[in-house]
Formats: structure tokens, C-alpha cells, sequence
């Protein structure tokens, strides 16, 4: 093909937008699928993307297309529009000269729709913006150009008004594509190489004739993780199972960091960092249905740092500042001169008469303003400074319930602040539950000991003695509960004689006491730790 026929470009939108409706319309307008009522996310291969109707992995197409009698070759790249799998988007706008940037005309700009705009704008690619849906009942298209025209600085009149699940103006993408994205080199293709290791290479490598060097491209940044949680065998026997599972899908998806971990109670198992909470849960999903794993997957936590006070402490850890990933690993006060923590600056899009709501909320998460603007008449976006931390488990879901699932979120790293954090143990009639010990801001120490104490309580069978259960900061107690005592007998339900009853319910107690863990006296069995440390 001739360069001036070419054109990469990739489709990027804020989730249900209806990105891969229009690749579905694309594809068969260019014949490259039949066109079947059945053609329903054609890119969207994983089982759970189809199940979770959203987009993983970045999947490609090439169209053939004829306009004023020429031949041209599309290459169109899918992307998912989640913030956790930008660094996706990221990677395959780097391959295209332009982007259609989808808007719903219901919903308009959302908070992914203004992040993806800029991954792309910053990537230097011209963007056809493409408003979507306008066969919906409450589609108002002009006032979704305006938004375009006040957010993005691109006139109204460049956006292309259509329906993908209806077809409608679909053509004119195509051309849009063809007449507003750079005439570039640059082909999709594949490569055998004799590597045995896929980590041998990295996306985003240069590869060049051994004897004719070449400046290599820039690459890419690897991808950080956000969040880490434990992930452990529901038995001890699926152990190996496990571990070749998550071998296998990390991959492909190199993005996950693998350590090998261990807890008392839940026995050898692994902590994982993942790009955020969805893409860990997606990642547990594919294990599950994929590789039929069963798991156990702990609270996550963010990774903090620790600035160390001494020369001796740094040659000893050879760094000046250590990243803690693992709780049981934070290092005393008197070892260090600041903890940090990391922090993301987040994007809120949402109608005005939540702002009030969304500002109280984002005060109680510790999270401070940076900037607030109307992006038409009554839709506001906010812009605040968040500790990932107060972030990571439910923001999100308390964000859509106070505004009734109107306002959007989406976040970018901001690198790490200052924290005053604290290591709280958790005890049992005075013993350490290591498995429980968590790093907690000095202000929400209270508040999160005491729900564990609570969960932990609900969660504790009664022995045959008093237990306290108690969450401490240092030497100090800060929240306790207590299980009262109660004496369990098993063969109280036996009324006299049969013998290979009572045998039998001996046993069947005996082997209950193998999945216990014994922390000073009191016994935990194996669910109590499941239900204290898996994500709600
Ligand atoms: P992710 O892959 O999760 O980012 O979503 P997406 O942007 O690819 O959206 P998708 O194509 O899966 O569409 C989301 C929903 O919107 C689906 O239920 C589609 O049927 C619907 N949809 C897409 N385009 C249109 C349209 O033009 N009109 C109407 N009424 N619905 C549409």
C-alpha cells in the first residue's frame, strides 16, 4: 500500500460510550464481517470482557475501504476505556496518527472521555470527536458540542453525530478518517523470533538488522502498580495449580507484579500489585474462569514509603527510602524521618446539585480541591488531590450512590505527599494477629480498627472463654470488642447410645480444629481471617 492510503487510528471513549459498537458498524461497513443481527462486540474476545460488556486488552482490525475511487487500509486499534487499563490506550495511540473520540449524547463528556482526550491530545494525534447514541429518546447533541467546544477547544462544527447501534451517519467517520488523519507510514504486522521467554522482550522495544544500528524509539514507561493485595489457594493442595495459573496470565498481562508471600493463616500464597482495583478484580476473574482457580484475595493496600533516618539503616536496606508493600514489613518512627504516601489527582464530572454531596465526601476521603468548572450550564468538573489510599476500596461506590450514578470519576498519578502514618495491630486476649496488621493515616485509625474489631467479632466463634478483641497503636487501645463465652458440645445432640454417632461427630470436630489457627489461646478458624481480610 501506498503511505498516503494508510491510516492508523485508534477509538477512544469513556466506558459504554459505545466504542465497540462503532468498531462493530466499522467492520462491517469495510466488509471485513458479515452484517448479522449477531455482530455484538466482535473485539471484545475475553470472556470477561463479554460478561462485564467492557474492553481489556487492546484488539486490532484492518479495514479495506474505498472512497473516490481510491483503496485506502485502515488500521483500527480497540482500546478499553477504564482508567486502570490506560496504560493500554496509551500504548496504542502511540501506533496512530489520529482518534475518533466517542461521546454519548445522553451522557456527554465524562470523566474518562476528558483523560482520554488528553492521552491523546499529549500524544500529538488528531482528534475527530464523534457524538454517539443520537437515536436515544433523551440524546441532546448540541449541547454535548458545546461541552466539546468548552472542554477541548475543538469548534462544534468538526463533530460527527451518529448511531452506532443503528448505523446512522456511520459512513461519515470513515471518511472523516480517511480526509482528517495524516497521510503515515506503518504497518501491523507479526515477528518469529527464537526467544523462549516472553519478558525478553518488551512492548514497546525497537528492533533493528544486527549489523545496521538504528537510535531506538523512546519505549514505554512500565506500567506502576497502584494497589497490592495477598492472594492465597482456598486449599493448600491447589497450590501448584495456582501458582502456573498466575504464571501463565501474568504472561499476558505483564503489567501485574508477582512476590511470593506467606501468611499463618491462609499458608503459602503470593502479593500482587495491580494498576487498580478493577483490573485486580478482573485479573481474579480470569483466574477463576480461565484457569478455574479458586482464591482468596486480601484487603488492598497501597504501597507507602519510608524516608530512613540514618546512614547505617540505608546500608542496611541499601536505599534511602523503602517502599512497603506488605504491612507486617512498615518500619518503627524511629528508623525514619517521614512516611510517604502516594497520591493521584482525580477528575469528577457530575450534575450541580451533587457538587455539595461529592465535595463532603471528598473532604472525609482527606482529599483537597484544585480546581472546579462548569462545563455547561449545570454540570460541574472538579478536580481534587487524593490519597490513593482513601480511594482504592469503595470511593467509587459511594461516589455513585450519592449521585444517584450520575457523576464520573477518573484519576492520573500524582507521585507522593507526606502522611502521618501508623502500624495498627489488631489482638486477641492480648496476642498479635499478625495476619491482621495494617498501616492506617493517623486520622482514620479509630474508624478502620474499629470495623475490623466489629467484622472480626461477627466473624469469631464462641470458646469456652471471654475473648477481647482489640485494635492497638503501639501500646495504646484504640477500639475493642468482646466475644462472651459459650461452651460448645458436640455431642449434646446424642441422646444415649449410638456409638459410631458420637465417633463419627468427634471426628468430624477434630478435623474442624485442623483449619484453626491458634493465636495466644483463642482458636481462629480459617473463614474468620477470609472474612476480615477479602475485599468487601
Ligand atoms: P467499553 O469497552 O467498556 O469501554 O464500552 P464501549 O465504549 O465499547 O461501549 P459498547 O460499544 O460496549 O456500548 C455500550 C452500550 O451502549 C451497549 O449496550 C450498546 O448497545 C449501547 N450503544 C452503543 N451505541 C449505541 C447507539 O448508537 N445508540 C444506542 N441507543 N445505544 C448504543
Amino acid at each position: 500500500f501506498p503511505v498516503e492510503n494508510i491510516r492508523n487510528f485508534s477509538i477512544i471513549a469513556h466506558v459504554d460510550h459505545g466504542k465497540s459498537t462503532l468498531a462493530d458498524r466499522l467492520l462491517e461497513l469495510t466488509g471485513a464481517i458479515d452484517k448479522t443481527k449477531n455482530n455484538k462486540q466482535v473485539l471484545d474476545k475475553l470472556q470477561v470482557e463479554r460478561e462485564r460488556g467492557i474492553t481489556v486488552k487492546a484488539q486490532t482490525a484492518s479495514l479495506f475501504y474505498n472512497y473516490e475511487g481510491k483503496q485506502y487500509l485502515l488500521n483500527l486499534i480497540d482500546t478499553p476505556g477504564h482508567v486502570d487499563f490506560s496504560y493500554e490506550v496509551s500504548r496504542s495511540l502511540s501506533a496512530c496518527q489520529g482518534v475518533l473520540l466517542v461521546v454519548d449524547a445522553n451522557e456527554g463528556i465524562q470523566a474518562q472521555t476528558v483523560a482520554n482526550f488528553f492521552l491523546a491530545f499529549e500524544a500529538q494525534l488528531s482528534i475527530i470527536p464523534v457524538i454517539n447514541k443520537i437515536d436515544l429518546k433523551n440524546a441532546d447533541p448540541e449541547r454535548v458540542e458545546k461541552q466539546i467546544e468548552k472542554v477541548f477547544d475543538i469548534p462544534g462544527d468538526e463533530c460527527i453525530k451518529i448511531s452506532a447501534k443503528l448505523g446512522t451517519n456511520v459512513e461519515s467517520v470513515l471518511d472523516a478518517v480517511i480526509k482528517r488523519i495524516p497521510l503515515y507510514a506503518g504497518q501491523v504486522g507479526y515477528l518469529i523470533a527464537g526467544m523462549k521467554d516472553v519478558t525478553e522482550a518488551q512492548i514497546g522495544d525497537t528492533l533493528y538488522l544486527h549489523k545496521q544500528p538504528v537510535e531506538p524509539l523512546p519505549g514505554f514507561k512500565s506500567a506502576k502498580p497502584m494497589v497490592f493485595a495477598g492472594m492465597y489457594p482456598v486449599d493448600q493442595s491447589e497450590y501448584n495449580n495456582l501458582k502456573s495459573a498466575i504464571e501463565k496470565l501474568t504472561l499476558n498481562d505483564s503489567s501485574v507484579v508477582v512476590h511470593r508471600d506467606s501468611s499463618l493463616a491462609l499458608g503459602a500464597g503470593w502479593r500482587l500489585g495491580f494498576l487498580g482495583l478493577l483490573h485486580m478484580e478482573v485479573f481474579n476473574q480470569r483466574l477463576e474462569q480461565e484457569y478455574n482457580a479458586s482464591v482468596i484475595l486480601t484487603t488492598p493496600t497501597v504501597p507507602y514509603k519510608a524516608v530512613l533516618s540514618s546512614a547505617k539503616l540505608m546500608k542496611e536496606y541499601r536505599e534511602k527510602e523503602i517502599t512497603i508493600i506488605n504491612p507486617a514489613q512498615f518500619p518503627d518512627k524511629s528508623k525514619v524521618t517521614e512516611y510517604l504516601e502516594p497520591v493521584v489527582l482525580g477528575t469528577i464530572i457530575t450534575p450541580d446539585e451533587y457538587t455539595g454531596k461529592i465535595m463532603m465526601l471528598c473532604q472525609a476521603r482527606r482529599a483537597v480541591q484544585k480546581n472546579m468548572m462548569y462545563i455547561d450550564q449545570n454540570r460541574v468538573m472538579l478536580k481534587y488531590l487524593f490519597p490513593l489510599n482513601e480511594i482504592v476500596v469503595d470511593f467509587y461506590d459511594s461516589l455513585k450512590s450519592l449521585s444517584s450514578g450520575y457523576a464520573s470519576f477518573d484519576y492520573e498519578d500524582a507521585g507522593y505527599q507526606t502522611a502521618e502514618l501508623v502500624k495498627m495491630d489488631i489482638l486477641l486476649n492480648g496476642s498479635i494477629v499478625e495476619e491482621l496488621v495494617t498501616v492506617v493515616h493517623k486520622d482514620k485509625a479509630y474508624s478502620v480498627g474499629k470495623a475490623i474489631c466489629e467484622r472480626l467479632k461477627d466473624s469469631l466463634p464462641r470458646q469456652l472463654f471471654e475473648i477481647a478483641i482489640q485494635a492497638a497503636l503501639g501500646s495504646k487501645i484504640i477500639a475493642r470488642e468482646t466475644v462472651k463465652a459459650y461452651r460448645k458440645n458436640v455431642l449434646a445432640k446424642c441422646y444415649g447410645g449410638d456409638i459410631t454417632r458420637k465417633m463419627k461427630l468427634l471426628k468430624r470436630q477434630a478435623e474442624g480444629k485442623k483449619k484453626l489457627r491458634k493465636v495466644g489461646n483463642v482458636e481462629v478458624p480459617k473463614d474468620a481471617f477470609i472474612k476480615v481480610l477479602k475485599t468487601q
